[in-house]
């Protein structure tokens, strides 16, 4: 009786495999021939703990699977998730995967990252059998952990891992009370509101309105707008940008408007008004760096990332940011 999957389910049963997350790992030795040889695997997983193994599966098509028998001692680096590039690097074959990386020595002289989230340095205890791999387990001789959140591969592709809090939505008697814990629209809405608090205050300082702001800081990335494309353009805010509000900026020297009353008059930033927006700007970098102070760069990444879907999927057609202005 035949063993095999039919060919029709191979990549069925890839993807059933691919539905268990794992860590990355570079698994790296010494060649008799004294060069280093290393590749990215994620069949990496504990065995025991007395005493200390670990294993993973090499492809026995590997080029470097004789190495391996061979070798007396492996290395295993668990990888943190900002190293997806070592991940790549290790996985394509090529003459020296080690360019450009810091290396020391350890047993055997089998070449060590000095970056990774967690390293084992292995003796091989066994090799077996495995289908197309064959399994080492290595007894760990060494170890170095750091708390760097892991690299994560999962259905085909790398993931970043989010801690989940286990926050519990009161059920009282209060029916805002679930509202104000769990809508989007709420959170969002008070997260901006509460994150503009310090830079309104710094608009005010200098008589400027929020749409006002909006304005220079958009000239500040693509200067010289007409007044048509600048409204277009902060059409998301809900408000308008009248010729009296870009009128009012050119009366504090803050632009400099090309024509009279026209919605085709270009407005670009004075000396004056890219010095405010450098200032408004710096501002608020300082403010977002204060309300994310408690998320680490994982959550950064992801709420980020999620944002910009939402704005994307909720975006009624304006026009991009960086667009041609109309004259070009
Ligand atoms: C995320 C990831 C995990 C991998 N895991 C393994 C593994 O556990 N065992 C293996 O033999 N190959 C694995 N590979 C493939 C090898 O890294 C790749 O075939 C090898 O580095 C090719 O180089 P070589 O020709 O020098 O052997 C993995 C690749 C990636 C991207």
């Amino acid at each position: 009786m035949s063993n095999a999957i039919p060919p029709s389910e191979v990549r069925s049963f890839r993807n059933a495999l691919g539905a268990f997350a794992t860590g990355v790992t570079v698994v790296t030795t010494r060649a008799t021939d004294g060069s280093d040889v290393g590749l990215t695997a994620n069949s990496f997983n504990s065995v025991s703990l007395e005493p200390p193994m670990v294993l993973w599966s090499l492809a026995k098509s590997s080029r470097a699977l004789p190495i391996f028998a061979k070798a007396p001692y492996f290395a295993i680096h668990v990888l943190a998730s900002d190293q997806e590039p070592v991940s790549r690097q290790f996985s394509r074959p090529a003459p020296d995967k080690f360019v450009g990386l810091d290396i020391e020595r350890g047993s055997g002289e089998i070449p060590l990252l000095r970056d990774f989230s967690a390293r084992f340095q292995c003796r091989t205890a066994f090799q077996y059998e495995g289908g197309d791999h064959v399994i080492f387990v290595g007894q760990v001789e060494a170890f170095d952990h750091s708390n760097r959140k892991p690299l994560v591969f999962h259905g085909g592709q790398y993931a970043l891992t989010v801690d989940k809090r286990d926050e519990v939505i009161p059920e009282g008697p209060d029916p805002t009370s679930s509202f104000s814990q769990d809508f989007l629209i709420y959170l969002l809405g008070r997260a901006h509101h509460q994150l503009f608090l310090g830079i309104r205050r710094e608009l005010e300082r200098r008589g400027l309105s929020e749409q006002q702001w909006f304005v220079l800081s958009l000239l500040g990335v693509s200067d010289h707008r007409t007044q048509a494309e600048l409204d277009r353009m902060l059409a998301y805010t809900g408000k308008r940008v009248t010729f009296e509000l870009l009128a009012g900026l050119a009366a504090a020297d803050l632009i400099r408007l090309g024509g009279a009353h026209d919605p085709q008059v270009r407005a670009s930033l004075t000396e004056h008004g890219r010095q405010i927006v450098i200032e408004l700007v710096s501002a608020a970098k300082a403010a977002e760096s204060d309300a994310t102070r408690h998320l680490d760069p994982v959550e950064l990444h992801v709420l980020k990332s999620a944002l910009r879907t939402i704005v994307r999927d909720t975006d009624p057609g304006l026009p991009l940011l960086l667009a041609p202005t109309d004259a070009e």
